[in-house]
């Protein structure tokens, strides 16, 4: 038997083949998981650290506690935790992983990536591994990605996760930004399905890089690498203009929603949960009176975890599966802003 020409020549076609149009992949979401740290800080905790109260953070921000690393722990630890659960959840065997994508900007080391150090703890021996950073955004860009090569038939199973240790560079001396952010991991299993309508049925992705200042953490990189005196200008802690990204965020993540809306020629009715970044409650609540839609289909947990950047929108996900909010056949829109300035949003059906 000649074996190569079995792999090489042409199968000869039956008559039905004539004019079938080429399979078209779904990505579908198959399990998810989360994994936050065991520590809890609470706004009366940070009463006694900074110059702040219960009163302001919960009036400003909707948050109450936030989960915080310990000093040995890294994203990978979380990461690890989360990905176990997503893939128990999809019935998935870490060796049937062809692609890890790990959104971060706070990952064990510069490189080699989290996604790399995942894919060796995990066992996912046959999967390509990268990271991706996009800020708060990070979970929807990933998201979006791992859907391309699902749909080009490229990868049928595709590990997502979205963690942050974001304690690790907070300045714990500025109230302005020290109340805001936390810890923590979500993932989430993408699965090829022949069956089109289901899965990610829709994405939009954005960019602004000239608000890039608006949210940075300035040292560490090739423009100001670590140094004694980048440490002691406090250089390698994360920098924001609170105010400005409210506003950017407000309405870019409406815009989102919209576009989405607009691509599937859906109605606001139609869509069952909108998960949002949670990232400042009234950001949230502006978005939604902005769209005209009710806070009772929106998911908050803003209030348990705050801030986690790229983790936040999937251990709302994970969270709001868990908690019966989402059922089969439901719409969903994840929708999430973040440094760069980035933001976009996925349209799910489940
Ligand atoms: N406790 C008490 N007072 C405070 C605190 C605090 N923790 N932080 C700031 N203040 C004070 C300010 O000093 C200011 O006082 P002043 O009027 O005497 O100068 C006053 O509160 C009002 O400050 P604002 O910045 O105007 O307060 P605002 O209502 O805008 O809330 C906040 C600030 C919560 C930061 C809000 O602007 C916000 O949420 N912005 C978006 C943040 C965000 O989403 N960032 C992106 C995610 S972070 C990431 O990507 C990892």
């Amino acid at each position: 038997m000649n074996y190569f020409s079995s792999v090489f020549e042409p199968k000869p076609k039956s008559e039905g083949d004539a004019g079938t149009p080429a399979v078209r992949y779904s990505a579908v979401i198959a399990g998810t998981g989360f994994a936050v740290p065991e520590k809890i800080l609470t706004n009366e905790d940070l009463e006694k650290m900074l110059d702040t109260s219960d009163e302001w953070i919960t009036e400003r921000t909707g948050m109450k506690e936030r989960r915080i690393a310990s000093p040995d722990e890294a994203a990978s630890d979380f990461a690890l935790r989360a990905a176990r659960q997503a893939l128990d959840d999809a019935g998935v065997r870490p060796e049937e992983i062809d692609l890890i994508i790990v959104a971060t900007v706070t990952g064990d080391m510069p490189f080699p990536s989290t996604a790399c150090i995942l894919q060796d703890r995990l066992g996912a021996r046959n999967a390509a591994a990268m990271d991706l950073a996009a800020g708060c955004s990070g979970f929807i860009y990933a998201l979006a990605t791992a859907r391309q090569f699902i749909a080009t038939g490229t990868y049928q199973t595709i590990l997502v996760v979205g963690v942050e240790v974001l304690s690790k560079i907070t300045d714990w001396t500025d109230r302005s930004t020290a109340v805001l952010l936390a810890d923590g991991a979500g993932a989430a299993v993408l699965k090829a399905k022949t069956d089109n309508g289901v899965g990610i049925i829709a994405s939009y992705l954005a960019a602004d890089g000239s608000h890039g200042a608006d949210l940075f953490m300035p040292a560490g990189g090739s423009r100001i690498p670590a140094s004694i005196e980048s440490v002691q200008q406090r250089l390698h802690y994360l920098k924001m203009n609170g105010s400005a990204i409210f506003k950017v965020a407000v309405r870019s993540m409406a815009d989102v929603v919209r576009r989405l809306l607009e691509q599937t020629k859906l109605r606001g009715d139609d869509i069952k949960l909108i998960i949002p970044h949670q990232a400042n409650l009234r950001i949230i609540e502006a978005m939604a009176k902005l769209l005209k839609f009710p806070m009772e289909r929106v998911f908050v947990n803003i209030q348990k975890y705050a801030n986690t950047s790229s983790a936040s929108t999937i251990i709302a996900l994970d969270e709001a599966r868990r908690g019966g909010r989402i059922r089969t056949n439901d719409l969903v829109i994840m929708v999430a802003f973040g440094a760069g300035l980035t933001w976009g949003g996925v349209l799910v059906r489940f």
